[in-house]
């Protein structure tokens, strides 16, 4: 292989990104941290910071990706010196990390697939102990998160146009219209406006530091920023594309999606009386009763699952990419071998993910458990840090190059690229440094 694959059209760019934004960190993570984090106050902050630094941060790592044309450590090196290289490496690490907890829920997705087509979550169950104790059984949940982990891999390893961007293609818009249908049956459920008010009316006075930092972290998993994914996905694409429109609408999206998917879980949360701060159960526990309630339950509900799990395989898809590109591009490895080395780390590291639900629950590290502390670790640290040293790296040391990238040499009117740089220098740094710091006084 010498020369390096690109994506076949600017749309498929799109809504590979769009796939990779979009996943279990919009439809699982995120109702849950507005549940345990107070319902609407989190939601304003958490667009707060998607508007504040999230879309400039999205596009910085896209117009460094394009510029350089090479994985995220070839980037950085290229651009800044093997001392940046530091930043692409960090990226590479936080990919093994988020992978080993995403292929365990991943596999619950696909857990529930079949127990939904089996039937075995018709109504009038208790769905909290169904799913306590399906998570909970030391080989099932393994199981499903190797076969996962497997299919991940063979899309990966077939290549960026084959593989990646035919699927996204066609399934991103099945799942934007399923969740469409389910926000309307759960709002018209008896009791939804509860939860309609809970998750749209903000009370700051349970607002705290750690709410900023679960938002702030919630942002940067949800656009996947921070390791290198926007970036690779951007060094696929050929540099006569118009980048700002593309990072607009990809942001749009995964935003769109969030929000639709707190008003698809919060209001059956209310309906059917179950605890908003249940934690990472909470989408698994209420949309079987959202099921149950709706014609042809079933066979949403499989239909959801199934798609919930495609979105989850385009994002992990992302998550593997980044490392298997630096595999590729800096080390002469091949993709396939690369592809499976990586696949079956990620894989081992998932096996104590999973069992912190169960066999590891009492283990604690740091007063977490395995899979919290991976979560925590990830998403509320190396994210972050990932984001503010591109931020300082754009902002810095690189922004003629980056205003020039931006704009394909002049060639684009961008009037207000002084405000994307303001953000890149002073906003994100400032922001990011002030909510990580915040936690620890
Ligand atoms: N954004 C993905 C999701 O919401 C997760 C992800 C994070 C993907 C970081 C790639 C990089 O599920």
């Amino acid at each position: 292989m010498n020369a390096r694959e690109n994506w076949g059209s600017r749309f498929g760019f799109i809504m590979a990104a769009a796939g990779s934004a979009v996943g279990l960190g919009n439809i699982w993570r995120f109702p849950y941290m507005t549940g345990t984090n107070g319902g609407a106050a989190f939601l304003l902050i958490y667009l707060g910071i998607i508007i504040a630094f999230g879309l400039s941060l999205a596009m910085a790592e896209m117009v460094l990706g394009r510029a350089a044309q090479r994985s995220a450590v070839g980037a950085f090196r290229t651009m800044g010196g093997r001392r940046w290289a530091v930043a692409g490496y960090m990226g590479i690490v936080t990919g093994f990390v988020i992978l080993s907890f995403y292929i365990v829920v991943a596999g619950w997705t696909l857990a529930y697939i079949v127990m939904m087509a089996r039937g075995a979550l018709g109504a009038g169950q208790n769905y909290g102990d169904l799913f306590g104790a399906f998570v909970s059984s030391p080989v099932e949940p393994i199981a499903y998160a190797g076969l996962f982990m497997l299919v991940t891999a063979l899309v990966v390893a077939s290549g960026i146009g084959a593989g990646i961007e035919r699927w996204n293609k066609v399934l991103m818009p099945a799942l934007f219209a399923l969740l469409l249908i389910l926000v309307v049956r759960s709002l018209t459920l008896p009791g939804a406006a509860k939860g309609v008010e809970y998750y749209l009316v903000p009370d700051f006075s349970e607002v705290t530091a750690g709410t900023f930092r679960s938002a702030i972290a919630q942002a940067f998993f949800s656009l996947s920023i921070g390791m290198g994914t926007m970036l690779t996905y951007g060094s696929y694409l050929g540099k006569h594309e118009r980048l700002p429109s593309a990072a607009l609408t990809v942001v749009l999206i995964d935003t769109t999606v969030a929000v639709l998917a707190g008003l698809m879980i919060l209001p059956a949360v209310f309906a059917y009386g179950l605890n908003p701060g249940e934690g990472p159960g909470l989408t698994f526990v209420t949309l079987p009763a959202v099921f149950a309630a709706m014609p042809f339950g079933a066979l949403f509900g499989v239909l959801f699952f199934t798609l919930l799990a495609i979105a989850a395989l385009t994002s992990a898809i992302s998550l593997l990419e980044p490392m298997i590109a630096y595999f590729v591009d800096e080390r002469g490895v091949s993709r396939a071998r690369a592809v499976w080395i990586m696949s079956a780390i990620c894989f081992a590291l998932g096996i104590p993910a999973s069992l912190s639900f169960g066999a590891m629950a009492g283990v604690k590290f740091f007063g977490f458990n395995w899979f919290d502390l991976m979560d925590f670790l990830a998403n509320t640290i190396m994210l972050p840090i990932g984001g503010l040293l591109l931020a300082i790296f754009i902002g810095w040391f690189w922004s003629k190059p980056a205003l020039a990238a931006l704009s394909n040499q002049g060639a684009l009117h961008q009037p207000w690229a002084p405000v994307w740089m303001f953000v890149l220098r002073f906003v994100a740094p400032v922001g990011i440094v002030w909510i990580l710091l915040s936690g620890l006084f």
